[in-house]
């Protein structure tokens, strides 16, 4: 059976900190990781000159998934920038007539949330834009993993929040 979660990663480092957490996570599950920097997916347009880009491509393979991991560390309060690009884009799903099935499609889907900081709680701004993104979509929220990586990444130190995490999916 093909499964039914995957995770995008939006980070300014493959193997970074955040990298490494959802690395950990991915190979409990066995789920592919999409790395945004890997697409060509530029910002949102309102003349939507740039709908050949990467970016319906990758939502259309998304939308094959029931689960998708939205994997991003805190950069300044907010997620990566190559994550909001890529949150920008599902105004095309609302925007144009032709993309709204696929934006009605999200409303079966979950959301969850995978981050990282130098903080051991993760900002309210963070989670609640990832949180009133799903909102509005009409995407259930599944909930998030939050580590803190003031001293780099050491899964010992995450073991069970990992654990309790991947049971959401299990
Ligand atoms: C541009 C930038 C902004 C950051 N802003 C924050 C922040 O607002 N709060 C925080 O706790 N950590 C902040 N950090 C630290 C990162 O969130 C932390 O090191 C994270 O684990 C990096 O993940 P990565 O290796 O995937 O980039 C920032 C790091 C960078 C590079």
């Amino acid at each position: 059976m093909m499964n039914k979660t995957i995770a995008v990663i939006g980070s300014s480092r493959r193997n970074g900190n955040t990298g490494k957490l959802i690395d950990l996570i991915a190979a409990d599950l066995k789920i592919d990781v999409i790395d945004l920097t890997t697409k060509n997916i530029s910002p949102y347009d309102y003349d939507h000159q740039n709908i050949g880009d990467d970016y319906l491509l990758l939502m259309d393979h998304l939308l094959k998934f029931e689960n998708i991991i939205f994997v991003s560390p805190v950069y300044w309060y907010s997620m990566s920038a190559q994550m909001k690009i890529f949150i920008d884009r599902m105004s095309d799903l609302l925007a144009l007539e032709e993309l709204k099935d696929r934006g009605r499609k999200l409303r079966t889907k979950t959301g969850y949330v995978v981050s990282t900081s130098i903080s051991e709680q993760v900002e309210d701004s963070f989670i609640d834009s990832f949180k009133n993104t799903f909102a509005y979509l009409g995407m259930n929220y599944g909930g998030f993993i939050h580590v803190d990586c003031k001293d780099g990444f050491k899964p010992e130190s995450c073991r069970s929040d990992v654990e309790d995490f991947v049971n959401k999916f299990k």
